[in-house]
């Protein structure tokens, strides 16, 4: 089957190349630094031609809510646009659980876009709500890392590897739409101070980790919001599996 990855050179992106190609799918790589931009649609038809189904894996850097709307909804309007110029029969999009129960953060704003706009589209589709990646207290921590100290919130999550999430995504988009799908998480609930405090020793790094609910994410945050529903499906890594991998 012929697929297209958008986001392909990126962390979760790469990874879902990966595992189609394992399974015998021919793979076209959608991203900015391979000449196609969803922003402005360069190369886009190009790309989808022959697609049958589409894997939206991209992310944005902004922080601020409307630019943050703006992309994710500029780029989603723009492959839902081609998509079905091209008869793609299925876009499945990697989202974010608990984004519904949370106000006030940017990024889940433009997720939120991304979302409305897939579900009232008219290319089938598949919502994938996920936990965050085993990786995100490391990338947290980094956005504030100053001369060795760095702030985080002691968020609540159930993070999940990102290979497992790519294995999901990989299964979802060679198969039926199906709507909104179950959330998707790991093993084990984790608190992101911990994580990132494991992370940076697992790396040799020595970075003073001040929690607090005053930076990016706020208490908004706090309590279960991000825990995966009932009936969540579990993918088998654990964090200390993957850490250990890190090593
Ligand atoms: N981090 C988490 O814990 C977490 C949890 C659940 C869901 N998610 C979601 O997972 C998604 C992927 O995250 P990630 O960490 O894998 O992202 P990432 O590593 O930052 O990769 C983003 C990818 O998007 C591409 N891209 C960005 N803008 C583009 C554009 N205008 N046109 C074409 N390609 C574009 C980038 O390539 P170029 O720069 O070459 O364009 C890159 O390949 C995000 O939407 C995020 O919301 C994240």
């Amino acid at each position: 089957m012929r697929i297209a990855v958008a986001g392909a050179t990126g962390n979760i992106g790469k990874l879902t190349v990966a595992a189609l190609e394992r399974d015998g799918h021919d793979v076209v790589r959608v991203s900015r630094s391979l000449g196609v931009d969803l922003m402005t649609g360069e190369g886009l038809d190009k790309a989808l031609d022959g697609v049958e189904a589409v894997v939206d894996a991209i992310s944005s850097t902004a922080t601020d809510r409307d630019e943050s709307v703006a992309y994710f909804g500029t780029t989603t309007g723009n492959l839902l646009a081609a998509e079905e110029r091209a008869g793609v029969r299925h876009h499945v999009l990697l989202s974010i659980i608990g984004i519904h129960r949370v106000e006030g953060n940017a990024h889940y704003a433009g997720k939120r876009e991304q979302e409305r706009l897939v579900s009232a589209g008219s290319v089938p589709w598949t919502i994938v709500p996920v936990a965050q990646f085993h990786d995100f207290a490391e990338t947290v921590a980094g956005w504030t890392e100053q001369d060795g100290v760095a702030t985080i919130a002691p968020l609540l999550i159930q993070p999940i590897a990102p290979a497992d999430v790519a294995d999901v995504l990989a299964e979802i988009a060679t198969g039926e739409p199906q709507g909104r799908y179950t959330d998707v998480a790991g093993p084990e609930p984790q608190d992101l101070v911990d994580m990132a405090r494991r992370t940076l020793a697992a790396r040799g790094r020595t970075v003073k980790l001040v929690p607090t609910w005053s930076g990016l994410f706020g208490t908004a945050m706090a309590g279960d919001v991000l825990l995966p529903g009932e009936g969540a499906r579990i993918a088998p890594t654990t964090f200390d599996e993957w850490l250990a991998a890190q090593r």
